[in-house]
């Protein structure tokens, strides 16, 4: 592994536990309100991705960056034949496979430690997703391109964007731990998608997020 991806593995393990708790809401009034005002998009981007990963049945779907597990566990109740999350967090990994089994879908999903440009799978799967995983991407070109080649019906990704008052707050905040961010145009995102070889995608701005939807290949 590269030196940044170390660097991103060391901090996600750190923050699984922290990261996990913004959705199941087990934070104390205070911060439980705060995370519902500033982290609104997280919320949207996931009710955004689920319902454009329909429909699920019989379906199979990769979760790259699945860090804790919510979108993962949540196709496989919809009713998605197999789910498989990757991530490079030990920690985040546990997290998937306790919150699994507790949903009763732990025999349609696995959760292996890797980064995608070094996974190889068995098969396509039918949908390819990676939410909140660009912001931590140095290079996205190559992953955008490795997500279109496991996919045979969509990828759907999200990208935070460059434009906001948030974003020098969280670069600042985050460089502080260890952690880099990147941010992105709706230009560069068109471009990183024509790029990548998808025959048509769709952008959708999302509070402080782009979602995207590509379909096909060029
Ligand atoms: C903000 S969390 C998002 C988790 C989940 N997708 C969600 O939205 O709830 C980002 C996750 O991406 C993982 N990650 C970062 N870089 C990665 C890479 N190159 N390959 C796979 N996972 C990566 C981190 O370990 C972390 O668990």
């Amino acid at each position: 592994m590269n030196q940044e991806i170390v660097a991103q593995e060391d901090y996600w393990n750190k923050q699984a536990s922290d990261f996990h708790r913004i959705y199941s809401h087990e934070k104390s009034g205070v911060s439980n309100l705060l995370d519902r005002v500033f982290r609104k998009d997280m919320f949207e981007r996931f009710i955004f991705t689920i319902q454009h990963s329909a429909p699920y049945e019989g379906r199979s779907y990769l979760d790259v960056g699945c860090g804790s597990g919510i979108y993962s566990v949540e196709l496989a109740k919809k009713g998605a034949n197999r789910v498989v999350g990757i991530d490079i967090a030990e920690h985040m990994l546990q997290l998937c496979r306790d919150l699994a089994l507790k949903e009763g879908v732990g025999s349609r999903c696995t959760f292996a430690h890797s980064d995608l440009l070094n996974y190889v799978p068995e098969n396509r799967f039918d949908v390819c997703i990676g939410i909140g995983l660009f912001d931590y991407i140095h290079d996205p070109l190559p992953v955008l391109k490795k997500m279109r080649e496991v996919a045979s019906d969509k990828v759907i990704v999200a990208f935070p964007r460059f434009w906001t008052w948030r974003a020098p707050i969280r670069k600042a905040r985050l460089s502080l731990r260890g952690c880099d961010v990147y941010f992105y145009t709706r230009k560069r995102v068109e471009s990183l998608m024509k790029e990548a070889g998808f025959a048509k995608s769709s952008v959708r701005t999302v509070g402080k997020l782009f979602c995207v939807v590509g379909y096909g290949s060029r």
